[in-house]
């Protein structure tokens, strides 16, 4: 099969009304990516021609989403022949080749899975389409096939005899179907049916009448599961972070409790990294070799480098880079902030929109004072510099290379490189006075009492 020559049509149209929600169905997320974004980089594995998206009325979230896609409304649902046939002016001179069809909701189809449907286009099939055993084939549509086992035609459950329903090769509804064929298939469809609706699945029956060979290939009911409610797409996120969770303990990562470990769709690590107990990884992050990440840690858009470590209970926002070898401890805050090889901010700190060098030590409560209710600036902070305890660091401000700041500065001015800054009220002790205090008061609560009785 020339790879050039696939496109893929995804039907999006259905309102998705169990999921009870302002929001289209397909935009809800499984780790991180919406279903719709699931299911294009699905569709992207197989390098498709080009992708259109079928949706219905009042889903202009979805088409935001989907762009660059071709994007085509369905007015009516009239059933996935009828939605199918909504792509037609977008694939008008995609004449020959392959289109695929997948649904919006199923988000778990393996790219392996479509290119063993390929394989069986290129062995002639004209129409290929998945299909699976779920545990419970309920109200799905049956895969009829002949002594041979070559697809003869789909049958819906509501238009099912007994017989039919007994069958229990089920109907994914992904069909991998030759361009040539597929609308000249379509149109002859009619609404004749138990729903009175447009079935896709009767290209089958239609093509076979034509001679056209149908071919079935067999999925894992796991890669099947479609979303409709919360409860669904809750099972989806637990399967999902199952598998994953397993894939990277393959690939070398240790997690101490897998189960309570949530990963993205592109959590990326590399080997020997260990993750603790209860630790998110939002969208967006990386961690690279021997690096650990402590329980209850946090992190979003961020790259932990070599050997870093993490907590416990660290949060790591968006632009956080921590180099080879750092050290960031508990309850403390990085966003935006490049922390250069071997730094340190081991307790209690907020590091934000900042430049760390390499080594430097933050003290604990050391606070970058980023914002001002209206901007944002940047803090410098030089390598080998080390800023004390509760030092608020007001940006855009710059601490030069092997400089101290004292604990509990509020730094306002650059510090040049090896000075020492401080940036607090001066200290005065006073010999004896404590106790003279201390005397005065005991000797108030003494009259007080005295007074009440
Ligand atoms: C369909 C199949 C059935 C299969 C099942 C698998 C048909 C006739 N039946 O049934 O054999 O076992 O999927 O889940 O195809 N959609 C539109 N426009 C429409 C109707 C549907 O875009 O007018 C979209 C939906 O958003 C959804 C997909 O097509 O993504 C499937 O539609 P759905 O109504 O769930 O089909 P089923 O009745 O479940
Ligand atoms: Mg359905």
């Amino acid at each position: 099969m020339d790879k050039e020559n696939t496109a893929v049509i995804v039907l999006a149209a259905g309102k998705g009304t169990r999921m009870k929600s302002a929001k289209s169905k397909v935009l809800h997320a499984v780790a991180g990516r919406s279903l719709l974004g699931h299911v294009l980089g699905t569709a992207a594995a197989t390098d498709p021609d080009r992708i259109v998206v079928v949706i219905g009325p009042d889903m202009a979230d979805v088409e935001t989403a989907a762009s660059p896609h071709a994007v085509v409304l369905q007015p009516k649902q009239l059933g996935t022949a009828d939605a199918v046939k909504a792509a037609r002016e977008p694939l008008a001179d995609f004449a020959s080749g392959t289109v695929f069809i997948l649904y919006g909701d199923t988000p778990f189809i393996a790219a392996e899975t479509l290119r063993d449907m390929l394989v069986e286009r290129d062995l002639g099939a004209g129409i290929v389409v998945l299909g699976f055993r779920p545990d419970d084939p309920g109200a799905y549509g049956r895969l009829i096939v002949d002594d041979g086992g070559r697809l003869q035609r789909i049958v819906e459950f509501k238009d099912a005899t007994e017989t039919e329903r007994a069958v229990t090769l089920c109907n994914s509804g992904v069909m991998a179907v030759d361009a040539a064929l597929l609308f000249r298939l379509i149109d002859a469809v009619d609404d004749n049916n138990a729903k009175g609706e447009f079935y896709l699945t009767d290209i089958v029956g239609l093509g076979r009448g034509d001679n056209i060979g149908c071919a079935v290939v067999e999925a894992d009911a796991d890669e099947l599961q479609g979303i409709n409610s919360r409860a669904d797409l809750a099972a989806a996120e637990a399967f999902w972070q199952a598998r994953r969770r397993r894939e990277v303990m393959d690939e070398g990562v240790t997690l101490s409790d897998p189960s309570t470990v949530y990963l993205s769709h592109d959590t990326s690590f590399e080997q020997d990294v260990v993750v603790g107990q209860n630790v998110v990884f939002g969208p967006g992050v990386s961690v690279a070799r021997g690096a650990e990440i402590k329980a209850f840690s946090h992190l979003e858009g961020v790259k932990v480098g070599q050997e870093a470590s993490v907590g416990p209970f660290a949060r790591l926002r968006p632009g956080a880079v921590l180099k080879n070898g750092v050290k960031v401890g508990n309850f403390v805050e990085v966003k935006n902030a490049v922390l250069g090889p071997g730094a340190k901010a081991s307790h209690l700190s907020y590091i934000g929109d900042a430049d760390v060098g390499a080594e430097a030590n933050i003290g604990a409560g050391t606070i970058t004072c980023n914002y001002d209710g209206y901007f944002k600036y940047r803090t410098k902070i030089g390598a080998g510099a080390f800023i004390g305890s509760n030092t608020a660091l007001v940006a855009p401000v710059a601490v030069g290379e092997n400089a101290i700041v004292g604990a509990g500065s509020v730094i306002t001015v650059d510090v040049a490189s090896d000075a020492l800054a401080l940036g607090r009220g001066r200290q005065a002790n006073k010999d004896g006075r404590a106790a003279q205090i201390n005397a005065d008061l005991s000797s108030m609560k003494d009259q007080a009492k005295k007074g009440k009785n």
